[in-house]
């Protein structure tokens, strides 16, 4: 059985390699791709998808697989060989749901969906990528309606991003969560404003980019696996375990831009750099699920990066590299302008009080143009008004409003949750490491991240996708995704800058 097992795995990974592949077009296309080149790659990303999955899908895979199950309870249940077969077939059940043609189809529509974005979103016009979006949201329907009979159509969307995840139990998270953000919300809003004009100056581009490869240099980011580019929306994408690329996007007039959303896109990188190498070219060699990966970037982003010890460590450094800007802004009052709450457009410059409140607006959109309650054609507006009822600010423009993010031109509908699940993952993880590393803060102070680049690989990152988001949390604090830490923290953190 062993044998079979291994020539099982040797087909899986040139599967996993047609993956990899893709992800590296689908990197080149965000980086360096002239415009010219998009027909033809949507074309080459379908065919390589189309590959991957009939392969994927073969009945002598299901047979295999048929097989390995029953030697997989021979096993010890948290063995790799045991997850691999376990996650392989939960895969291969899904994947055979779904006709390669279907496949091969969503992979061109998002690719030239993607480009259309682009272009909508520089001239701030939706009208140019809404049939797009259309035939997105007809193909995410026409591909939850394989998973039929399901409790909810966003569910089998929902379970691509979080496996296992229901609707039901994020729609409960986050009724547990909304009230009491919004409370905090307004509580800060009726507080004094912090200062932060000086983050709006002009920061030399150059800078920003080698300040922010300085801090993730220290965090322990491998750039002998790695390398950072430019794009429009940062992201992190990898072809292995030992290539896993960054982008960021340098804005001069906002310092925290490109700084924070390197931390972030490190804090996922670093996740998949710390994978057991034991993993590579399976199924495993993944994060546990998009929120698990969120509650990554954000801990590095976050908890770490917005944290006072952080910057007494490295504020001195950031006056240095920008003296006229920063030369005579105190510490203290730089530490309170980079946690100012104030509603604003865009999710990803959003502070960590509103932050969710941009990711329940999205999550109830795509839940309602799943449900066909909601036209892509009204979606600009229902963007607005509901920006208007939880932030109380209305985009001026489509480009600040509904076309700000790449998830939907990519086909990812069902992915926004997890960032908010990320969040409240980072803080139970944050309150564990804590415990275990009762001199984190002092550690940090002093510009060291090894315990706690460590403490991450040894709970969350070597696993790979071995456990179930859900499972991972539990197996980590001993309780599931739980909103109310996460509160506490933020309660916390903002009595102290606004004093409420
Ligand atoms: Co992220």
């Amino acid at each position: 059985m062993k044998e079979k097992l291994a020539a099982f795995k040797a087909e899986m990974g040139e599967i996993w390699d047609l993956y990899m592949a893709s992800s590296l077009l689908g990197w080149d296309q965000q980086t360096y791709m002239p415009p010219n080149g998009a027909v033809e790659r949507s074309e080459q990303l379908a065919t390589l998808s189309k590959l991957a999955h009939i392969k994927s899908t073969t009945p002598e895979v299901g047979e295999a697989l048929e097989e390995l199950k029953k030697y997989a309870e021979t096993l010890d249940p948290d063995s790799n060989d045991a997850r691999f077969i376990r996650r392989a077939k939960i895969e291969y059940d899904k994947a055979t749901r779904v006709p390669a043609e279907k496949v091969a189809e969503y992979a061109r529509v998002t690719a030239l969906a993607q480009e259309k974005w682009v272009q909508a979103r520089a001239k701030s016009d939706f009208s140019i990528f809404r049939p797009h979006l259309e035939r997105i949201v007809e193909l995410r329907r026409e591909y939850a309606d394989y998973f039929k009979p399901y409790d909810h159509v966003y569910d089998p969307l929902l379970d691509d991003f979080e496996p296992g995840l229901k609707t039901a139990e994020v729609k409960g998270i986050f009724a547990r969560l909304r009230p009491q953000q919004v409370e905090l919300v307004k509580e800060i809003a009726s507080r004094p404003q912090v200062e932060d004009d000086f983050l709006h100056l002009k920061y030399e581009d150059q800078k920003q980019w080698d300040f922010g490869v300085d801090v993730i240099t220290r965090f322990g980011y491998n750039w002998e696996g790695g390398r950072q580019d430019r794009s429009a929306h940062p992201f992190t994408t990898s072809f292995g375990i030992g290539d896993v690329r960054i982008t960021t996007r340098v804005i001069e007039n906002m310092v925290t831009s490109a700084l924070f959303s390197t931390m972030h896109e490190g804090g996922h990188a670093m996740y998949q750099q710390g994978l057991d190498t034991s993993l590579s070219r399976t199924i495993l060699a993944n994060g546990a699920s998009m929120a698990i990966h969120e509650s990554q970037s954000r801990m590095w982003e976050n908890l770490v990066g917005r944290s006072r010890a952080f910057w007494k460590f490295f504020y001195p450094k950031l006056q240095s590299t920008f003296p006229t800007q920063l030369g005579n802004v105190p510490m203290e009052k730089f530490y309170k302008a980079v946690n100012k709450v104030e509603p604003s457009f865009i999710r990803v410059e959003a502070d960590e009080a509103t932050y969710n409140l941009h990711v329940m607006l999205r999550l109830e959109l795509e839940i309602e143009l799943m449900e066909g309650t909601l036209k892509v054609a009204d979606l600009p507006e229902a963007w607005n008004n509901r920006m208007r009822e939880y932030l109380g600010v209305t985009p001026q423009k489509d480009s600040e409003g509904v076309l700000q993010d790449v998830h939907w031109s990519g086909g990812m509908i069902g992915y926004f949750p997890t960032y908010a699940l990320g969040n409240l993952v980072s803080v139970q993880l944050w309150e564990k490491i804590n415990q275990e590393i009762p001199d984190l803060d002092s550690q940090i102070e002093q510009g060291q991240f090894s315990a706690l680049l460590d403490w991450l690989r040894e709970n969350v990152h070597r696993h790979g996708s071995k456990f179930d988001p859900q499972e991972l949390v539990q197996r980590i604090t001993g309780s599931k995704i739980d909103p109310q830490p996460y509160v506490g923290y933020l309660r916390k953190k903002y009595s102290d800058i606004y004093g409420l």
